[in-house]
């Protein structure tokens, strides 16, 4: 194997707010392969995107990476000036987010806006850029592509406006996507559409993605590796089926029980008692503790480090090895 396309290594990331500070993201290290798909897991604010906006040079101005590295090809991304990030962005890494940084031009024609990713990145000349986005319009399962290269971004629904922007990420066929919850506004007809692309880039060029997504059915069906993430941590971390099989973490058997309650049931039971708090001091402990069905006084004294359990296989729990026993 040679080196990971992308990797990062003890990302910290704080944010400030005018009384406190929020801590986001404690100490995240992963790699992604050619080829890789990940999915990131994890509920609403366990750190997932600000994981990987800070990791391309998205991060909100109040927003600080207090320590960590993300190499991609030989360069520390979080070393790089804007305008260098610019240039990777687009290019070598498509980026889809559902936030308004990185959304459409509402004056442009969309078909500019994706003609421009070409242009910008001199991927291809006018001619040929033209007649890829064509392609890419038709490919985004976007009909009549001719004279909706003219549409601007509110003739279109939100659904249309998310093809556009998958479109524009993999205009200059980058290695690595980077996609928050892409698919989610999309039907399951169009989803499985650019989810085939996707597989489809993939097997061509080596594209590898990163998409973080609740979905557990299409982080499994899609990916090849999963990470769950819970308050800025990464609780574990395994292949898709040794994780289909094994999962061991307190927090992600309640995912995946969740997953399973809401398709039995027809309506949302979340068996994980309470939410998830904003962190606002650095870990003592377990973040998962006050939730958490198996805590013990070491829980709440020492934060338990991502550590090996079993083969491609990590977590980060103290009781992880006697909480299997109870559930397998
Ligand atoms: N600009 C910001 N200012 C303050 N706190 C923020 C900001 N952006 C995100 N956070 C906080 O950082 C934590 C992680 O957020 P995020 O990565 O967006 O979660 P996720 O993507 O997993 O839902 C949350 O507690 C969130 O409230
Ligand atoms: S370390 Fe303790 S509190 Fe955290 S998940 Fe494991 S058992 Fe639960
Ligand atoms: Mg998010």
């Amino acid at each position: 194997m040679g080196e990971p396309l992308l990797s990062i290594d003890d990302l910290h990331v704080k944010f400030s707010r005018s009384e406190d500070e929020v801590y986001a993201v404690n100490g995240v290290s992963f790699t992604i392969d050619a080829n890789e798909a990940l999915g990131i897991v994890g509920e609403s604010g366990s750190g997932k995107s600000v994981t990987l906006m800070s990791a391309i040079g998205l991060l909100r101005e109040n927003g600080k990476i207090t320590s960590g590295t993300a190499n991609f090809q030989g360069q520390n991304l979080l070393k790089l000036r804007p305008k260098q990030l610019e240039d990777i962005r687009g290019r070598d890494i498509g980026v889809v987010f559902q936030d308004p940084m990185t959304s459409l031009n509402p004056i442009m024609r969309i078909g500019d806006q994706i003609m421009e990713a070409m242009l910008t990145h001199h991927y291809a000349g006018r001619k040929e850029a033209f007649e890829r986005t064509l392609q890419l319009l038709h490919e985004m399962g976007i009909p009549d592509p001719k004279s909706r290269f003219k549409s601007y971004p509110h003739e279109f629904s939100g659904g249309m406006r998310q093809r556009i922007m998958i479109a524009i990420a993999l205009a200059c066929e980058p290695q690595l996507l980077i996609a928050d919850e892409p698919t989610t506004a999309l039907d399951v007809t169009v989803q499985m559409q650019i989810l085939a692309l996707l597989q489809d880039l993939r097997r061509k060029r080596g594209m590898s993605v990163v998409m973080v997504t609740h979905d557990f059915g299409l982080a499994t069906n899609f990916c090849d590796n999963i990470i769950v993430m819970y308050g800025g941590q990464i609780m574990e971390k395994a292949t898709t089926d040794q994780f289909i099989r094994e999962a061991a973490h307190p927090y992600s058997l309640g995912l995946k029980r969740s997953i399973i309650e809401v398709g039995h049931k027809g309506k949302e039971i979340l068996p994980i008692p309470k939410t998830a708090k904003t962190l606002t001091a650095a870990l003592t402990g377990c973040p998962f503790a006050d939730r958490c069905n198996y805590t013990t006084d070491r829980c709440r004294q020492e934060v338990p480090q991502l550590r090996a359990f079993g083969t491609n296989h990590e977590l980060a729990c103290h009781h992880a090895e006697e909480v299997a026993c109870y559930v397998r």
